[in-house]
């Protein structure tokens, strides 16, 4: 026996309630994790000790493999950077410290495997969940967590039916694609001038759904549509599309889905020789597209959610922690995971518990400024404020040209 547990041994012959005691002061330092289980140590007189951390399991769901794992794993990044936090700052809920614990899992935007995961994680008991990356995957997958009370906090998927859906489980701590789609179609008429707009989109929940917010929104400015067309998620030709598009005569193309098909296609824009004013949705303006687009991807411009995370107060930090905990920098929603990661520790920690139901009700009342800003939601769950902002390509570079809302 080592003479370092030599004063545990001597414990045991003290009279009971001392040995509670000491356990309990123990516990509070997270000698005896485990040993008691996380719970409360009753005393003779009534008094109680906290026993040990509390375990708190957060679940994260995403595309992790596959054409969006980059988008997958910059999430993971950001939600994992503030569960360390959390842990380094020995946050207590309630009486005991807590630990948070990440449980990720990997739905590869599919529908039915973003079900699957969804069923999972509330197997394993998570205290919350903060995925997923797709309005695909989120949709479905928000009625299962609603089923079983956990609160689901999407850092990423924006189709608006998200938090319309009116479930109690449901927060987005992202502005969603009415606003941003919106504002993309009124831009493009009112200060572009647009005068034959073409649109594609990926038949996906999001890339559709913001397609016909963005037609709805130009047809209400008095804007012309010319072309709407599409291609599925897993296409990376748009050859017959932009045969149309380019015998219709269009000025300006706008293109409902994410990075590497809205690299492609301005790559074959390029290649057909087309001036059509290329302009993305959310999920373009990253460092992925203008790699994979090359010399085709100057020019390009995208309205993406929130503000520049060079000019947000935090952000330059946010940028430069991340950079030295995972060695490459943000990609796309990273600071949103960690908003919504630190939306539920703030949730639980203020509530005492991070049982679902005591902690949700904190949560929907919840107001703190988080990297992407302030971090509020509304009555249906959904991110109130959020901003949108344009950016260009320039010299290679995506280069922010204004921000609306927020
Ligand atoms: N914003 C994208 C979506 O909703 C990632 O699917």
């Amino acid at each position: 026996m080592s003479p370092r547990h030599t004063p545990r041994l001597a414990a045991v012959a003290r009279p009971r309630r001392a040995v509670l005691r000491t356990l309990a002061r123990l516990a509070l330092a997270g000698t005896v994790a485990g040993v008691c289980g996380g719970a409360l140590l009753a005393l003779p007189d009534g008094a109680a000790y906290a026993a040990g951390p509390l375990t708190v399991r957060i679940g994260f769901v995403a595309a992790i493999s596959g054409d969006y794992a980059n988008y997958g794993r910059d999430l993971q990044n950001g939600v994992q950077l503030a569960l360390d936090e959390a842990n380094a700052q020995g946050l207590r809920i309630g009486d005991q410290v807590a630990h948070f614990e990440l449980v990720a899992l990997d739905d590869r935007a599919d529908p039915r495997l973003g079900v699957q995961s969804a069923a999972q994680l509330a197997n394993q008991g998570v205290a919350a969940v903060i995925g997923h990356f797709n309005s695909g995957t989120a949709i479905p997958a928000s009625r299962i967590y609603e089923s079983a009370g956990i609160p689901m906090l999407d850092p990423a998927a924006t189709n608006p039916v998200i938090t319309a859906q009116g479930f109690a489980n449901t927060f987005t701590v992202i502005s969603n694609d009415a606003q941003n789609a919106g504002i993309a179609g009124a831009w493009a008429i009112d200060v572009m001038k647009a005068k034959r707009v073409a649109i594609i989109d990926d038949r996906s929940a999001f890339g559709q759904g913001e397609a016909d917010v963005f037609e709805r929104t130009v047809k209400e400015h008095g804007g012309n549509v010319v072309a709407r067309e599409f291609a599925a998620m897993e296409s990376d030709d748009f050859g017959p599309q932009l045969s149309k598009i380019k015998a219709a005569d269009a000025d300006l193309l706008y293109f409902g889905g994410l990075a590497h098909q809205a690299a492609s296609l301005v790559k074959q824009m390029k290649a057909r020789s087309m001036n059509t004013q290329f302009v993305g949705g959310g999920g373009v303006a990253n460092p992925d597209f203008v790699q994979l687009a090359g010399a085709a991807g100057e020019g390009a411009m995208a309205w993406e959610y929130g503000r520049p995370l060079a000019q947000l107060p935090d952000g330059p930090r946010f940028a430069q922690k991340y950079r030295s905990r995972f060695g490459a920098d943000v990609l796309a929603y990273a600071p949103f995971g960690y908003d919504a990661a630190w939306a539920a520790i703030h949730a639980m920690v203020a509530a005492k518990s991070a049982k679902p139901d005591v902690y949700r009700p904190v949560l929907g009342t919840l107001a703190f400024d988080g990297v992407t800003g302030r971090i509020a939601f509304d009555e249906h769950g959904a991110l109130k404020n959020g901003a949108s902002t344009l950016y260009q390509v320039k010299q290679g570079v995506w280069v922010s040209v204004m921000t609306r809302g927020g």
